[in-house]
């Protein structure tokens, strides 16, 4: 994470003494050996071989008129962990699925990143994970090698922005990809953005450009990047905080960025002595920022009651207010508290004023919108809720169609021991502004996993109309681990 990443200063050095602290205090405990991680099990359970295989099995009609991949990563670590906490650590691997003339094609890369090549030349893992780094032998990592205690794996997301690929992980740069998900290697916007780069970027769907961040846990703890729609960096801007907190998504509006410092600090001087290096401290509350996107002008600062935000669904603006739907977590960590669900925050830019109000009360995560309305006002968003049937630990059994037009919430409900990931929009080729601005055209897609067949398959559904049966459900040649985030690229 962007906390361990060396090339912030003195940080370093904490960093290596706070690594040592935990190895010891972690890798000790009597139990730390002995439990299964439930995130390495069943869906969870990493994949070791790439495959690359066409003509997939079809049960319905894929669209003739769809031409394009879905890439999706997830974390899938290529040899048994050192140390692994779901959802910080394991090597990123993509999963694609090309969808043409109604037929489907497969293939699975690992991101071979720096670390991972080192680990291919031992054989073995080298390095720890967030809960416990682990220091890496300078003669093991070779001169192109990643030399912090936490490598760079590369895991959450995947984005195309100017014609690059890349693999996204929040604590260092993006790794670009070719089309064939060969790795090509650290992209860093020509010098311009070397150390971090958020995995959940934001595309302006009208400008092209991608607006993201970096955070850390000394100063300057957040910068907020433009870079523009042919690749290049625009500018990047500091803001100004007391502490470093953990973020892990932001929004946008066509005019503003907004960032929710929830109260997640970034603590390492409290971890050397004895306390958490990420440490929920409620008592600061939630701050959210308001940064203008060209950068002229104040930061407008609301305050709230504490909670916990991964994930935003969308931002949009209108006479002065802005209204900010997301996945409020009661809390981080042990912190106790109802089930994550879907709210809206509304902003009163000239009464300085926050409001939040709960839109469904289901337990919900991964939320997504179609990527035509980025920071833009939508009727329609997706997100994984809870089944009639409760998943394990970490899944979901359902989709979820909202209407923040003030219609009902549809369900898709997969059923008991269907697990499902993250959905993505897949727009209608060729539908016209006026569908397009109606919200109608459209497919959601998404893995699921059975567990009882031990078997994968990615189902197509209607947009809007979620709950009907599948328009086409594809068997994939082996399971797909539930992975994290991914995008549709048209061709
Ligand atoms: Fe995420």
């Amino acid at each position: 994470m962007s906390f361990i990443h060396r090339t912030f200063g003195d940080l370093t050095v904490k960093a290596s003494r706070l690594q040592v602290m935990l190895s010891m205090s972690l890798a000790s405990h009597p139990l730390g050996r002995f439990i299964p991680n439930p995130f390495l099990q069943g869906g969870f359970a990493p994949v070791r071989d790439e495959l690359t295989v066409d003509d997939l099995p079809v049960r319905g009609t894929i669209p003739p008129e769809l031409d394009g991949v879905y890439l999706r990563n997830g974390p899938n670590p290529a040899y048994k962990p050192i140390s692994y906490m779901y959802p910080f650590d394991g090597d990123g691997m993509v999963h694609a699925l090309r969808l043409r003339g109604g037929c489907a094609a497969y293939r699975n890369r690992f991101v071979l990143t720096a670390g991972l090549r080192a680990e291919r030349r031992a054989g073995r893992a080298l390095y720890g994970g967030v809960a416990i780094p682990h220091p890496v032998d300078p003669a093991l990592i070779g001169p192109d090698g990643d030399p912090n205690p936490i490598k760079n794996t590369a895991n959450t997301n995947i984005i195309r922005h100017a014609g690059r690929i890349f693999a996204l992980w929040e604590g260092g740069p993006p790794t670009e990809l070719d089309a064939g998900l060969q790795t090509i290697g650290p992209y860093d916007f020509g010098g311009r953005l070397p150390n971090a780069f958020t995995a959940h970027p934001k595309i302006d769907p009208a400008t092209g450009e991608m607006l993201g961040f970096r955070y850390a846990g000394c100063a300057p703890y957040l910068m907020f990047s433009v870079i523009d729609a042919a690749g290049g960096f625009v500018r990047e801007v500091p803001l100004r905080m007391d502490a470093g907190f953990m973020v892990h998504d932001f929004a946008i509006t066509e005019r503003h960025a907004v960032f929710f410092l929830c109260p997640v600090v970034v603590d390492i001087e409290g971890a050397m002595h004895g306390g958490r290096l990420l440490d929920w401290q409620p008592a600061r509350g939630t701050r959210i920022a308001v940064l203008p996107r060209d950068g002229d002008g104040p930061v407008r600062w609301f305050d709230a009651d504490p909670f916990f935000v991964f994930h935003f669904m969308n931002a949009h603006e209108q006479d002065g207010r802005i209204a900010v739907d997301y996945v409020q977590h009661a809390g981080f960590g042990r912190a106790s508290g109802p089930p994550p669900s879907l709210w809206r925050m509304e902003l009163d830019l000239a009464a300085g004023t926050a409001r939040r109000t709960q839109l469904h009360d289901r337990s919900a995560e991964f939320p997504r919108v179609d990527p035509a309305f980025e920071g833009r006002s939508n009727r329609y968003g997706w997100s994984l809720v809870r089944g009639a049937v409760r998943g394990r630990p970490g899944t979901f059994t359902a989709l979820a169609r909202y209407d923040l037009g003030g219609g009902d919430m549809a369900i898709h409900d997969f059923g008991g021991g269907q697990e499902v990931d993250e959905p993505v929009f897949i727009p209608r080729p060729g539908a016209s502004q006026e569908d397009a601005a109606q919200e109608a055209g459209g497919w959601i897609g998404a893995y699921v996993y059975d567990h009882a067949c031990d078997a994968s398959r990615f189902v197509l559904l209607d947009a809007i109309d979620i709950q009907a049966p599948p328009i086409a459900e594809i068997s994939l040649p082996r399971r797909v681990p539930h992975g994290f985030h991914g995008n549709w690229m048209a061709s």
